[in-house]
C-alpha cells in the first residue's frame, strides 16, 4: 500500500426528513446564498422545506445553474456574491450545483481572475463556507473537495480540488431523489459505478480491504439499481444508491492505492465537445479503454470479474478481464445507458482527432501510466 493522509470533514445528515435539521446547520449571524439549478426543487417540493429552513435568516437566491455548470454562470454568481457580502452558500441540487457552489465559494476569495484557479492551477487559500442539500446521488461533490467546471467561450471542461471547498455539511434526504427522471437515475448509477472502477481496475498494490471496500459499493450498485429502475419510490433502493454513491468518492477507497480517472478525463472532453451527459461520456470510454489497455489492467479486471460478477472457472485473468469488460457494458444496457459514440450521433474520428488533439496540449499526467494521445484517438475509434 502506498502511503497516505486522508481527511474528510463533511457532517453528513442522512435519512427521510432530515431536511427538517437544515435551520440548526445554518449560521445565523451573516447572509446567506441558496443556490439551485433550473427549477426540479420547485416541482419536488425541496425548494419549499429549504424555505421553511430558512426561515427568520438573512439569505437571497442564485438560480439558473445549469448541468455542466459554466464559468460564465458562475461569475455572475460571484458578483452577486460579493456585492450581497454574502458569508454562507447552501447548495441545493445535484452535482452541478454544488460544484458550481464549490467554484463560487473559492472566487469570491480568490484576488485574480477565478478561471486560473481551474487552467492554471491557482491556490485556493479560502473559500466561503458551504452546506448542502443533495438531490441527486451521482457525483460524490457532497462529501469531496472536487468541483468541474465548463466554459462555454472556450468549449473547455476543467476541474479543481481544494480542501478549503469540502462543503460543511451536506444533507442526503433519499425521498429528494424519487422525483429523478429515469435518465438522470442512471446518469448517476453509472457516474457512481465507475468512480469506484477509477480507483479499483488500476495496477494492484496489496491493499484488500480498500479492494474489498470498492467492490462492496460496486456490488450494491449492481444489487440496488433494478430496484429503483422497477420501483422509483423504494426508499431502500434510493437509499443505497444515494449512500453508495457517497461512498464512491467520498476518497476512502482511493486511500493508498494507484488510480486512473482516464475514462473521466476523456469523457469531459466529449462534454466540452458534444454537449453530452457526464455518465453518458463515461459509459463510451470505459469499455474501450478497458480493451484497450487490457494486458495492463488484466489483473484487476480479472478481479472483478470473479469477485464483483461472480465469474468462476475461468481459466486465464485475460479471459476473466474479457468477461468483466463485457459484463459491465451489459449492466449498462440493462439501465438503458448506451455505450457507443453513434448512439449520440457523433462522428467517431471526429471526436478522436479534436479529443486527441486538446490531450497532447495538457500538461497533466493521464491515468494510471499516462496513455499516449494515439492511443486516446484509437480508444475513441474504437467506441464508435
Ligand atoms: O437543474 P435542475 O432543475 O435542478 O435539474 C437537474 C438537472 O437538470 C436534475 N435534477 C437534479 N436533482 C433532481 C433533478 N430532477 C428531478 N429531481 C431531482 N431530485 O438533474 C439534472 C442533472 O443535474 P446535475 O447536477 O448536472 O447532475 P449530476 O449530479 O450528475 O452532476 C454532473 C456534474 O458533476 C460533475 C460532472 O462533470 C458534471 O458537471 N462531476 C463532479 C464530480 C465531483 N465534484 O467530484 C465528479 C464527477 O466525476 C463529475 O465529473
Ligand atoms: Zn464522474
Amino acid at each position: 500500500m502506498n502511503n497516505f493522509s486522508y481527511y474528510n470533514p463533511v457532517k453528513i445528515v442522512f435519512g427521510s426528513g432530515s431536511i427538517a435539521g437544515l435551520a440548526e446547520l445554518l449560521p445565523d449571524d451573516t447572509r446567506i446564498m441558496l443556490l439551485y439549478g433550473g427549477g426540479s426543487i420547485k416541482t419536488n417540493g425541496v425548494y419549499d422545506k429549504v424555505k421553511s429552513a430558512l426561515c427568520g435568516k438573512n439569505w437571497c437566491e442564485f438560480s439558473g445553474i445549469e448541468p455542466n455548470p459554466l464559468h460564465e454562470t458562475c461569475m455572475r454568481a460571484i458578483d452577486m456574491a460579493r456585492n450581497a457580502k454574502i458569508g454562507f452558500l447552501l447548495a441545493v441540487g445535484g452535482g452541478s450545483v454544488l460544484d458550481a457552489s464549490k467554484y463560487i465559494a473559492a472566487g469570491c476569495e480568490y484576488r485574480g481572475d477565478p478561471w486560473d484557479i481551474l487552467a492554471k492551477g491557482g491556490e485556493v487559500k479560502s473559500a466561503l463556507p458551504i452546506g448542502c442539500v443533495l438531490t441527486l446521488p451521482a457525483t460524490g461533490s457532497e462529501v469531496n473537495e472536487a468541483s468541474v467546471i465548463s466554459r462555454a467561450s472556450s468549449r473547455q471542461k476543467l476541474f479543481f480540488s481544494s480542501p478549503m471547498v469540502f462543503p460543511r455539511f451536506s444533507i442526503l434526504d433519499p425521498e429528494t431523489t424519487y422525483s429523478l427522471p429515469l435518465r438522470q437515475t442512471v446518469n448517476g448509477i453509472v457516474d457512481a459505478f465507475i468512480h469506484v472502477t477509477e480507483q479499483y481496475v488500476a495496477p494492484p498494490c496489496n491493499a484488500p480491504l480498500q479492494a474489498r471496500q470498492a467492490e462492496a459499493v460496486l456490488l450494491t450498485l449492481l444489487e440496488e439499481a433494478p430496484k429503483v429502475l422497477v420501483n422509483p419510490s423504494s426508499y431502500d433502493g434510493r437509499a443505497n444508491i444515494m449512500w453508495a454513491a457517497s461512498h464512491a468518492l467520498n476518497r476512502v477507497i482511493g486511500c493508498g492505492v494507484p488510480q486512473d480517472w482516464m475514462s473521466h478525463l476523456i469523457g469531459h472532453e466529449l462534454t466540452a465537445f458534444y454537449g453530452i451527459d457526464h455518465a453518458q461520456s463515461l459509459a463510451i470510454v470505459l469499455p474501450s479503454l478497458w480493451r484497450q489497455t487490457k494486458s495492463e489492467k488484466q489483473v484487476k479486471l480479472a478481479q472483478l470479474a470473479r469477485r464483483v460478477y461472480g465469474v468462476g472457472d475461468v481459466a486465464t485473468d485475460m479471459a476473466a478481464a474479457d468477461l468483466a469488460i463485457i459484463k459491465t457494458e451489459r449492466f449498462f444496457h440493462s439501465l438503458g445507458m448506451k455505450t457507443r459514440l453513434s448512439d449520440y450521433g457523433i462522428d467517431a474520428d471526429d471526436a478522436a482527432q479534436r479529443v486527441s488533439e486538446r490531450m497532447k496540449t495538457r500538461d497533466i499526467l493521464l491515468g494510471d501510466a499516462p496513455l499516449a494521445s494515439v492511443v486516446i484517438a484509437e480508444i475513441l475509434r474504437q467506441a464508435k
